[in-house]
């Protein structure tokens, strides 16, 4: 299967990018096809609602930025993986800006499988992420493999590990 992980937290050895990480080596270990692309890494502006895409663009959006790199990896993704912290309670804007771009596509057309990886400092910060997430795999028509959140006691542990892991028996 084509997996896209979309990871978002600018801090490349963190706990979100750990995650991230453990999920892309145990799916290409069972023979999956895995790009994992740094979105805080790339210059994502958020939607103008410009509606070029829906109009003029013919599904091209209006922005040329860093986004352009993402849109023919959302077209062949069967699989795509979200892997953000916690940040005021929900997907931090690193995150945000890309999925609001997919409006140009409206949804990724091939994609049937997602997932959530998500760390935070505190328990009980999840609601909004997962309600998004949630809402996104049926918007997107696609089956929710699972969630793995992180808080701080249960970072970069062997039990974490072995939940992301679990996760790619699901695809
Ligand atoms: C701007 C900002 C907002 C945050 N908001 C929350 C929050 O609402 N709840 C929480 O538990 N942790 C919050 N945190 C902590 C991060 O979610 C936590 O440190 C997470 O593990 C960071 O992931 P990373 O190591 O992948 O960067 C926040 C951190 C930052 C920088």
């Amino acid at each position: 299967m084509n997996i896209l992980i979309l990871q978002s937290s600018p801090r490349a050895k963190g706990n979100t990018a750990w995650m991230a990480e453990e999920y892309k080596n145990a799916a290409e270990a069972a023979g999956h096809q895995v790009t994992l692309v740094n979105v805080a890494k790339k210059k994502i502006a958020g939607c103008l609602a410009c509606e070029y895409c829906h109009g003029k663009g013919e599904g091209a959006c209006v922005q040329k930025d860093d986004m352009q790199e993402l849109y023919p990896l959302l077209k062949e993704a069967e699989a795509l993986v979200l892997a953000t912290p916690i940040y005021y309670f929900t997907f931090n804007s690193q995150m945000q800006a890309p999925i609001h771009r997919i409006y140009s596509m409206m949804t990724p057309p091939n994609v049937k499988k997602m997932a959530l990886l998500t760390s935070s400092y505190s328990p009980d910060v999840y609601d909004a992420a997962i309600a998004q997430y949630k809402y996104l795999c049926n918007f997107f028509k696609a089956e929710d493999t699972g969630i793995v959140t992180a808080k701080i006691d249960e970072q970069k542990t062997e039990e974490t590990a072995q939940k992301v892991k679990a996760l790619i028996n699901n695809l």
